[in-house]
């Protein structure tokens, strides 16, 4: 297959663009490199030509040929889309509109749209696909919208899918240390202590970054009816963890690392999720990793590169602090595109080969 993965610098694009080079499928990369300065370790096998391009500018000549578009470019958490709410709305819900109509213009037949569990936002009891969403910020609403304005575009020619992502976590090479594991790890790592503020109690469901490029491989792979327009949950019912159980698969892989927690802070937004779609519907898939063996992975790679505190809180791997930077160097415009932006080394209209 022609595969155009967009994002493939952030934290996810980096893991599967390579895994899709394995499996024999040619990519290419459409990413406009806002945190190409946060590469942390040397952990990939291969690394895919990438068109340095905002998503709003991609046209329907950049797509040709291509089978399948998975588009991960977006702002990629809460704080991000709270930066600059409307710029939020115009880049991940009408730029990811616009990149799937451009897709279906191209002729491309899968569009493989990387959602969130957040839309849940707040709810009482577990939650599946079927359940009413609930976005709670303009990140989440973004993403609902989206899913709300795709979906009409299903045809015959051309199979949207969305994937409600769990939180991710785990190592790459684009590591990003503002998802909660990660951001555990990283601190008890570099600090030798988590002190939590609260109780720790409220779930969060997580899915190792490696697993969610095994689910996207799942759904390329996939007879088109089992995908067409379908909204799968990804992770496992297993990894709906408790913050303070993540806090303690943490403490399991750094024994010496002090970790406390505090009283109840009365913030429970909370939510569980059922995962049970992806598992029966995607034959064969199942994640692979949990929090204790993400939090080893981490802490193996910690060591290996020798973390220091410098490198975990600066802005090479935490989105908000770099956004922020080439918005006050004014690298950036208000509306997030670059002043001069940055050349990939291959023609502005490239395609899929
Ligand atoms: N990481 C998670 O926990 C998680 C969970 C659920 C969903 N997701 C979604 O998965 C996707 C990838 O997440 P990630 O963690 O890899 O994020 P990331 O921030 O690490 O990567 C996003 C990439 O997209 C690029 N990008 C952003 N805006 C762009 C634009 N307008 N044009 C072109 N490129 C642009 C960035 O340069 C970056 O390389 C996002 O859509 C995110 O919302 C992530």
């Amino acid at each position: 297959m022609k595969i155009v993965v967009t994002g493939t610098e952030g934290y996810l694009g980096a893991l599967l663009a390579p895994t899709l080079l394995e499996s024999g499928h040619s990519v290419l990369g459409i990413d406009t490199g806002y945190y190409k300065q946060g590469w942390l370790y040397n952990g990939i096998t291969a690394s895919v030509e990438t068109l340095a391009k905002d998503i709003r500018h991609v046209t329907v000549e950049d797509l040709a040929g291509a089978d399948a578009v998975v588009h991960m470019a977006e702002l990629s958490n809460d704080p991000l889309g709270e930066l600059i709410p409307d710029v939020t709305y115009v880049v991940n819900h009408k730029g990811s509109v616009r990149l799937a109509e451009t897709a279906k213009a191209a002729g491309v037949s899968r569009f493989v749209y990387m959602s969130s569990c957040s839309v849940y936002g707040v709810a009482e009891d577990t939650v599946d696909e079927t359940s009413a969403v609930n976005p709670q910020t303009a990140y989440a609403e973004c993403k609902a919208l989206v899913e709300r304005d795709v979906a009409p575009l299903a045809d015959d020619e051309f199979s949207p899918v969305f994937m409600r992502n769990a939180t991710a976590y785990g190592a790459s090479p684009r590591q990003r240390f503002d998802i909660v594991l990660n951001n555990l790890a990283g601190l008890a790592y570099t600090t030798g202590k988590i002190a939590m503020t609260s109780d720790g109690s409220p779930w969060r469901p997580l899915v190792h970054g490696l697993d969610i490029a095994k689910s996207i491989r799942a759904v390329l792979d996939a007879p088109r009816e089992a995908i067409h327009n379908q909204i799968f949950n990804v992770g496992d019912s297993e990894q709906v963890y408790r913050v303070r159980e993540i806090a303690e698969a943490v403490g399991r892989a750094l024994p010496e690392a002090e970790i406390t927690f505090g009283e109840s802070n009365g913030d429970n937004r909370s939510y569980k999720v059922n995962f049970d779609k992806i598992h029966s519907t995607l034959e064969g898939f199942r994640c692979d990793w949990n929090a204790d063996k993400g939090a080893q992975q981490l802490v193996d790679v910690f060591k290996a590169i020798d973390l220091d505190e410098a490198t975990f809180k600066g802005k090479g791997h935490t989105r908000l602090k770099q956004l922020e930077h080439l918005i006050r160097t004014e690298q950036l415009d208000k509306e997030l595109f670059w002043r001069v932006q940055p050349t990939s080394g291959i023609a502005a209209t490239g395609t899929a080969k």
